[in-house]
């Protein structure tokens, strides 16, 4: 019997490189074949056999309402019928640019991109032409997507550089681009002491879903705030996963309630706010932002920016998750599947660990939770490919890499959680 992903995922290799289109699709962390997804509906996704998974993917973060909710469904069609794009302003922008202001207060203006990677390079090049410096701190185990700049490894000590971590991208790219540990007060005091007159900007993932799902504890943004505001570097809050999806305000919201007076310079947005279909965006306050093209001398641009298509999902998307109850009802769906799986791992004597906010969740099989990149490597791999994989089997679809955070949708029942409970005590009781 041949199986019908297999056959495309040796079809896709002939001509897509690695037979996907970004890497963490082919299933090379946890080996195996990739499922060729065909259709989606709701929590589910539908493979290329027809086989249906529980999907805690969702498309890495953006379907937050689930797949194919009606209200986006039919904003989608209706703004397709009206034209696929125009090269010119239309009035969606607009309103998806005042429900973002109007959801984050830090946010005064906000420019539309078409993806993450975009949008977090675009910010950058901001903070340094706001500031005129050149230099960056990024942290080990956060992503802000695939610009040259931001493809960066620590070096060997706070006075040298990163190091690539990509070939085609020359060490004098990254010259300026300085890699620290999560977490870490003391890295960061050294850093601002030696370089913080050089500094444009720091960017972070507030609570990093890249590594899983690791937050920067309080104390450490208190002090990141402090120590940027002492120094005239911007701080950028990365939110392109948060956003919208820890809480309505995104992780910012949360920080401020936790630090008074706390906000970010400079934030970052994607998945949610484009409701699936590629959209990003960049937003500060109007001194910062009316540093951008076409009134001042910060160039940026976009064909598709701000596609109305695109618009039109994401802003049914957010006028959805901003209706109240929401948030809570998702936090607390979250919260179950967590204490569910808490419980068969407690229940099949398998040391695992657990955090989640709002609609994001991350697990790791180690006693504690890692603070930092370096812990989250040495949590345990080879039961987490395990466990994926056994997971897989029973219809579950979990990140498939150790390095991934977990999302789940308005459309989870307690059912779909019921049975992913059900399936992690047979998987764990596996081995
Ligand atoms: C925090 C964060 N920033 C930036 C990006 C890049 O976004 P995109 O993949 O849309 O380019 C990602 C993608 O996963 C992300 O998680």
């Amino acid at each position: 019997m041949t199986d019908k992903n297999a056959e495309l995922f040796e079809r896709a290799q002939r001509v897509i490189p690695g037979g996907v289109n970004s890497p963490v699709r082919a299933f090379r962390a946890v080996g195996g074949t990739p499922r060729f997804i065909q259709r989606a509906q709701g929590p589910y996704i539908f493979d290329a056999e027809g086989k249906r998974y529980i999907d805690y993917i969702g498309s890495w973060g953006p379907m937050i309402l689930g797949h194919g909710h009606p209200a986006v469904l039919e904003a989608v069609q209706k703004a397709a019928l009206e034209g696929f794009s125009f090269g010119a302003p239309t009035e969606r922008e607009i309103e998806l640019a005042e429900e973002i202001i109007s959801l984050v207060p830090s946010v005064e203006q906000v420019r539309l991109v078409s993806s993450g990677t975009e949008a977090a390079m675009s910010a950058i090049r901001l903070a340094r032409g706001a500031t005129g410096r050149p230099m960056l701190i990024k942290f080990e185990g956060c992503y802000h997507g695939h610009a040259d700049a931001l493809l960066v490894k620590g070096g060997s000590g706070m006075a040298t550089f990163g190091h690539p971590t990509s070939a085609g991208v020359p060490p004098e790219v990254v010259q300026h681009t300085l890699v620290l540990e999560y977490n870490n007060l003391e890295q960061l005091e050294e850093a601002f002491a030696l370089h913080g007159d050089q500094l444009a900007c720091v960017m972070i993932e507030p609570i990093a879903g890249n590594m899983n799902f690791v937050r920067a504890q309080v104390p450490f943004v208190k002090r990141l705030r402090e120590l940027c505001t002492e120094h005239g570097a911007l701080l950028a809050f990365d939110e392109v996963m948060t956003g919208f999806r820890v809480a309505l305000g995104g992780a910012q919201s949360l920080y401020g309630q936790l630090i008074p007076g706390f906000q970010p310079d400079i934030s970052v947005f994607g998945k949610v706010i484009g409701g699936g279909m590629p959209l990003a965006a960049f937003g500060a306050s109007r001194a910062v932002m009316s540093l951008l093209a076409p009134l001042g001398p910060v160039y940026q641009a976009g064909t598709l920016s701000g596609n109305p298509v695109a618009t039109a999902c994401g802003l049914a998307t957010l006028r959805e998750i901003r209706k109240p109850g929401f948030f809570e009802a998702l936090s607390a769906r979250t919260g179950e599947l967590v204490q569910g799986l808490q419980g068969a791992a407690q229940k099949a004597g398998v040391p695992m660990v657990f955090d989640h906010q709002g609609g994001m969740f991350g697990f790791f099989f180690a006693n504690e939770l890692p603070q930092h990149y370096n812990a989250v490597l040495a949590t345990d791999k080879e039961r987490f490919n395990r466990f994926f994989h056994a997971m897989l089997d029973r219809g579950v679809y979990l990140a498939p890499a150790l390095y991934e955070a977990g999302f789940v949708s308005a459309a989870h029942t307690a059912d779909d959680i019921a049975a992913t409970v059900a399936a992690a005590g047979e998987a764990l009781a596996e081995g």
